[in-house]
């Protein structure tokens, strides 16, 4: 008998997170199988005893991909409200509350399980990554909870209250040999997730020289057989896969001593667990080697969860090292781990570099359970539809911290430093924009990258509608520092650029400044029936913006143009 773990998942987090739960519960000598909710048979779900989701939220408050199938279906009316009588279960959701419609995946999966009688073992948890230590903030005590609870139902009597530390637990995969027949057909099929590998045509920098943000503009070419599979529209998001930066992959490698042959060892990996997804083969080949996952596939920027340092902890045989391993993955730890981890942003690879004794004697086949996976990044499509081409515009992300070294985000920095020729996994994304036709006016506020959106929908309505009206906002630190597109503006029809430089004068000025000075022409074209699109920075410029509409509009209007997507935002952290 054993629980069933149910994920949705746009990125991976919900993913890794489930087959953290499925290694728990081995631990607590209980068997666990885990599936993504479109893989599992859900007509079966009144047969299962326990289950447990973990669903994230993706787009604007959308259901994951690889749950959208099942979620019609659960959505059938003549699954009555005693369909999941027997089944004992528990939500968790991850989102992130700078988004406006926080964890609604997880909000209404919950409600629509207790509908149909499900015995819900406690409230639904929302995890979210805004927390000081990100999901783990809801996630560690809510699985608590959850052992508990099962542990109450008295159902799987081999089940301890307790992790058992001796249990060995089997890794997900496993490398083998290249060659090993243990291997099975159309595995690149099976692991593809419509991601293709676009070829850099150009990477141009748009900030001055001297300014200290380095931001990309990056065109990628479409090759012709991808180009029905790649259309996208104003408003639409490309899904980028980056690799580990060069420099933290050798803090890596050195931090756990492999030899170059282990290195460059071509070889496979195979699944050991049956229910586990297929790795992404198109990433890393069918036939890999070690250096390649390090690169492509284990992320080893990202700062290391709990669950990493009990997993180190687990497989150290260095009695001091364990100790303090154990010491920060405990909940008594919490604070001493933000110092180590967080506050300072410590890579994962520099943690591999402060355990030495552990790190050495770590088997490869491990990193499967220690590491977390990279996850792709969205980016706003910047480019009016193209067949032959996508572009991009992307600020890198550098700054400082208590570590020596600079800080630096993954994947803007891998593109910023992307060459012509350099192939990048790539997936274009329904966007979560959704513009009216193109005639019908628009204002448009999107201060920074927020603009990239923006040049597409107005390159496309210069196309199609040149006699449209639009108005849209930008806002930056200079007008020769970091006023993207600013000589192509004017060549484009049906759009207004109104700019504000926040530090060309002394008073900084910011696109709510500049919406308030063109108050009598928002409110104009609000009444002859335009619509608002926000993007940008979840900082305070949304609801700065939001503010000035309510001043223009009244607090009840703009409260229902956001209801009925009057007005809509596309903001990130
Ligand atoms: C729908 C959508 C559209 C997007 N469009 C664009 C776009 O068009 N252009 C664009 O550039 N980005 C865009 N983004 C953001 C993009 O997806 C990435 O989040 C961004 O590039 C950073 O990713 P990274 O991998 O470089 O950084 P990561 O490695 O993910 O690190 C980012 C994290 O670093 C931390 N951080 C950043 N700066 C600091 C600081 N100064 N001090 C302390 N901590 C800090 C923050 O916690 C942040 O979450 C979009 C995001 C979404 C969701
Ligand atoms: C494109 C995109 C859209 C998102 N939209 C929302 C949202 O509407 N509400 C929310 O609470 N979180 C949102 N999030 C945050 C994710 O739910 C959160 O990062 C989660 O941990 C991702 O889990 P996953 O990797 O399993 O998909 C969004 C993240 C991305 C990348």
């Amino acid at each position: 008998m054993s629980i069933l773990i149910l994920y949705g998942s746009e990125t991976g987090t919900a993913q890794d997170i489930a087959e953290s739960l499925r290694r728990e519960a081995q631990m607590r000598h209980l068997a666990a199988r885990v599936f993504e909710l479109d893989e599992y048979d859900i007509g079966q779900l009144f047969t299962e005893n326990v289950v447990l989701f973990v669903v994230s939220t993706t787009g604007q408050g959308e259901m994951p991909p690889n749950m959208r199938k099942t979620w019609k279906l659960l959505l059938r009316k003549s699954l009555g409200s005693e369909f999941l009588k027997n089944v004992n279960t528990a939500v968790l959701g991850l989102g992130d509350s700078s988004y406006q419609k926080y964890n609604f995946a997880g909000k209404k999966l919950y409600r629509r399980l207790a509908q149909m009688g499900a015995n819900m073992m406690c409230g639904v948890s929302l995890a979210d990554d805004q927390h000081e230590i990100g999901i783990d903030g809801a996630f560690i005590p809510w699985k608590q909870r959850v052992w508990e609870e099962i542990q109450r139902l008295g159902i799987y009597e081999s089940m301890t209250e307790e992790i058992d530390p001796k249990v060995k637990i089997q890794t997900k995969y496993r490398f083998v040999e290249a060659g090993n027949p243990d291997h099975r057909k159309n595995v690149v099929a099976e692991s593809d997730t419509g991601y293709h590998a676009l070829k850099v045509n150009s990477n141009r920098r748009v900030t001055s020289e001297n300014h200290f943000q380095d931001t990309r503009l990056v065109n990628f070419e479409i090759p012709y057989e991808l180009q029905s599979q790649m259309k996208y529209s104003p408003g639409d998001v490309l899904m980028v896969r980056p690799y580990n930066p060069d420099e933290t992959v050798q803090v890596a490698i050195e931090a756990l001593g492999y030899s170059d042959e282990i290195m460059n060892k071509p070889v496979r990996i195979v699944k050991n667990d049956p229910y586990s997804k297929q790795p992404p083969y198109f990433l890393v080949g069918v036939e890999t080697t070690l250096r390649t996952c390090l690169q492509r596939y284990f992320d080893l920027q990202q700062i290391p969860k709990r669950s990493f340092f009990e997993m180190l902890s687990y497989y150290s045989n260095d009695a001091s090292e364990k100790e303090r391993l154990r010491e920060l993955a405990s909940p008594e730890g919490l604070d001493d781990l933000l110092d180590y981890a967080n506050r300072c942003r410590r890579t994962t690879a520099e943690t591999f570099r402060d355990f030495p004794a552990t790190s050495k004697h770590l088997e490869p086949d491990y990193l499967f359970e220690i590491l977390t996976v990279i996850r792709p990044r969205a980016f706003s499509i910047a480019s009016a539809p193209s067949a032959n081409f996508v572009e991009l515009l992307v600020a890198k992300v550098e700054y400082k911290s208590r570590m020596a070294d600079k800080r630096r985000g993954l994947c803007s920095t891998f593109i910023s430093r992307l060459k012509e020729g350099d192939e990048v996994f790539c997936k274009i994304r329904a966007g979560t924009f959704k513009f009216p036709l193109p005639e019908a006016p628009v204002i448009c506020i999107g201060p920074g990258t927020g603009v990239a959106p923006f040049r597409s929908l107005f390159g496309q309505r210069s196309r199609l509608s040149p006699h449209s009206s639009g108005l849209l906002f930008f806002g930056c630190r200079g007008e020769h520092d970091d006023f993207y597109f600013s000589d192509e503006w004017n060549s484009m029809s049906g759009v207004e650029v109104i700019a504000a430089f926040s530090r060309d004068s002394e008073k900084k000025v910011y696109v709510q400044h500049k919406m308030g000075e063109r108050a009598r022409d928002i409110k104009k074209m609000l009444e002859s029936g335009a619509s608002v699109f926000i993007a940008g920075s979840s900082g305070d410029m949304p609801k700065a913006v939001s503010s000035v509409l309510s001043q223009i509009q009244g607090d009840e209007w703009t409260k229902k143009a956001e209801e009925t997507g009057r007005i809509q935002y596309e903001t990130w952290s």
